[in-house]
């Protein structure tokens, strides 16, 4: 046969006919499969992808980092749009935007001819010094899954996969590849399963990347219970398990990953090496059946990503596109959160400065290409500095000399060297570094009005420092179009509206993970002892007051929330309580506010949080505009982790909604009866 033939006949094998079912077409290409071709699929070659199968035309699959842009190193170099970080993504509490950036990144992904993304992360923020909370999302749970159900939707729409990371419990960069996380069933199913479970039932997920630690002594990607019946069996996850890069290299055998579920080894073959799963398999030591089920689920994201399909039926990619770029912006512009605002210096009038000084680290600085695999090569990166400067055009002087400026912009932060927001290592402390506060000591020393901007991706201590500044911005790392925002909100073309999705504590001894070394950093077992007290959670129970509270940013207007009714007092069962409010803008600036919801359950049978989101609306109000807000309430924002029954409950009593501009910020609030 020539090449010709051969590929006609390949053509027209039914795994290939797109109008056939796609288990249909999954199950007729594993039935082709040699023993020897399925061994070979299950683990990577080159890094970022699998290998190919030639006699059946299977071509390799290929991965890409993310989370927030293509990552270089994974697509043969090439420059893609660097969008927020996912902490600035998630400070601004739209769903909305976060599918768009699915969306436009699986675009980028199609573009640079990969089949999947490596993410979402949602490791849940549990203590401030991981070096990757940057690429997190938040300490809540809820927050956390509503946000990252819509980026799947946006990348999968594309028939790109995403692949969400890192399951579970990796919490921290500081012994990743060995520790274990000894953690309940009540703190797994209440704070670090959501974002998982809800990836797996509400938006059809086709990847879960095992993480590097263990979890109550098994590794993330040799266990069972966690894969095999938790995600697959009980979420009904239909797609496939990658090991994080090298994740599999402590685990003792290749059976053990084979009878957890996991479908791919990557970066390369180390226990899933030809000869070790022939032999295993030849003793006996897993079945072929469980053998092909774990392929299967391969098979099916090669089809779901139309890797078998002709590509002018795909979706299109582009790349580094206008739209894109205006994507970046628009996530920043609603996720960097305006920390302190002293006799409201922000925002400047143009025309009512002439002179300023920008100093500080990060000025002028790129940052898009560190942090590790979450790196990105955009074509451009607006920096702080660049951003002030194009705004002030002609009509501001930047000078040198801070005792000559009207106002002084220290722009500082974090980085992406070792043990700053960077992957495989933790922060050493919450402080920033020393040079950054000998300079605003010794700016505040001739100059009162400072504007202190962050760039960095996680909590920052500021007791010895916050008031000798007027104004804090967080602008985490903004992505390429950043220093325009920046610019946007010290001038006031934008009216910041982000919220923090983590508490900002005022030290680090406040926080859950760091009363004792046996929670954090561990050793081989870390103790998440702090249980669900993760967050907030913990600085309610604790009456501790954080440097800044979970849910909190401010605005350039303020908004009055009144009228608070609730359509029953009492409701039971799947009845659904409607809860409104009317939010004012009383300002003189249009702007938006993320009105928050939580609940209280007023006489708890066992320890519960004092409150915990449940509800949250990003509302944009012209000024003097008034809107009518509505949640629906049913019994799921009522439960809790029973550890005796083993499963969701919900107890009858009295509950509390609150209605808050932030966590501590409680503006209104009313009781309800729920009656089984
Ligand atoms: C990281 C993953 C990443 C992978 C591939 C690992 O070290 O933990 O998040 O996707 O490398 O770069």
């Amino acid at each position: 046969m020539n090449e010709k033939q051969e590929e006609k006949e390949l053509s027209d094998l039914p795994f290939r006919n797109q109008d056939l079912d796609i288990e249909q077409r999954v199950n007729d290409l594993l039935n082709r499969l040699t023993l020897k071709e399925k061994f070979k699929l299950l683990a990577g070659r080159h890094r970022w992808e699998t290998k190919p199968i030639d006699r059946l035309g299977i071509p390799p699959f290929l991965m890409t980092d993310g989370p927030h842009g293509v990552a270089p190193h994974s697509s043969g170099g090439k420059e893609c749009t660097y969008f927020p970080v996912g902490i600035c993504r998630a400070a601004s509490w739209n769903p909305e935007l976060s599918f768009q950036f699915g969306k436009a990144i699986a675009e980028e992904v199609r573009d640079v001819g990969s089949h999947m993304i490596l993410g979402p992360g949602v490791n849940i923020d549990r203590t401030p010094l991981c070096g990757r909370t940057f690429e997190y999302q938040t300490e809540d749970p809820y927050l956390n899954k509503k946000l990252a159900v819509p980026v799947i939707k946006g990348v999968q729409g594309e028939r790109i996969a995403a692949c969400i990371k890192h399951y579970i419990c990796n919490n921290q960069e500081k012994n990743r590849y060995t520790y274990s996380a000894e953690v309940s069933q009540r703190a797994l199913e209440e704070i670090y399963f959501p974002a998982y479970k809800a990836a797996v039932e509400e938006a059809d997920v086709w990847s879960v990347m095992g993480s590097y630690n263990k979890i109550n002594g098994v590794y993330g990607c040799a266990h069972k219970r966690l894969l095999k019946d938790v995600l697959m069996d009980k979420w009904g996850f239909r797609g496939f398990v990658v090991s994080d890069w090298n994740a599999t290299h402590l685990i003792d055998n290749p059976e053990e990953c084979i009878k957890a579920g996991l479908s791919l080894e990557m970066p390369r073959a180390k226990h899933y090496k030809r000869r070790y799963l022939k032999e295993a398999y030849s003793q006996g030591k897993f079945t072929e059946e469980e053998l092909d089920e774990d392929v299967r689920r391969l098979l099916r994201v090669m089809c779901l990503v139309g890797i078998f399909d002709d590509p002018k039926t795909l979706p299109r990619g582009s790349r580094n596109t206008k739209e894109h770029q205006n994507l970046a912006r628009k996530i920043a512009e609603q996720g960097i959160v305006l920390l302190k605002n002293e006799d409201n210096v922000l925002p400047i009038e143009m025309g009512q400065v002439q002179k300023i000084a920008i100093k500080g680290t990060n000025a002028d600085r790129e940052l898009a290409e560190g942090g590790g695999s979450s790196a990105v090569k955009p074509p451009y990166e607006i920096t702080p500095f660049k951003g002030i400067q194009k705004k002030g055009g002609n009509k501001i002087e930047i000078i040198d000399d801070v005792s000559e400026a009207d106002f002084v912009f220290l722009i500082l932060g974090l980085d992406h060297e070792e043990h700053n927001d960077v992957e495989n290592s933790d922060r050493e402390s919450l402080e920033l570094p020393k040079d950054q506060l000998d300079l605003i000591d010794e700016v505040s020393k001739t100059n009162e009005n400072i504007v202190v901007v962050l760039i960095n991706g996680s909590p920052i201590k500021m007791e010895s420092w916050i008031n000798k500044v007027k104004a804090i911005i967080e602008a985490w790392y903004p992505g390429q179009e950043g220093g325009h925002v920046i610019a946007d909100i010290i001038f006031g073309d934008i009216n910041p509206s982000g919220k923090l999705p983590l508490t900002f504590p005022k030290q680090l001894a406040d926080s859950p993970a760091h009363i004792t070394d046996k929670r954090y950093p561990g050793n081989e077992k870390v103790f998440y002892d702090e249980d669900i007290f993760v967050g907030y959670r913990y600085f309610d129970k604790e009456g501790i007051k954080p440097l800044f509270p979970f849910g909190f940013g401010l605005s350039f207007t303020s908004f009055k929330y009144e009228n608070i009714q609730l359509d029953k007092t009492e409701f039971s069962g799947d009845e659904t309580l409607t809860v409104s409010l009317d939010l004012e803008n009383i300002g003189e600036r249009e702007g938006a506010e993320i009105v928050q919801l939580y609940i209280q359950e007023i006489e708890p049978k066992i320890k519960r949080p004092e409150k915990e989101l449940r509800g949250f609306e990003r509302v944009f109000l012209n000024p003097k505009q008034k809107n009518k807000i509505q949640f629906e309430i049913t019994k799921d924002a009522l439960s809790y982790y029973d550890e005796n029954l083993k499963s969701w409950t919900v107890d009858a009593g009295k509950y509390k909604v609150l209605i808050g501009s932030s966590s501590r910020d409680i503006r209104l609030e009313s009781n309800f009866n729920y009656k089984e």
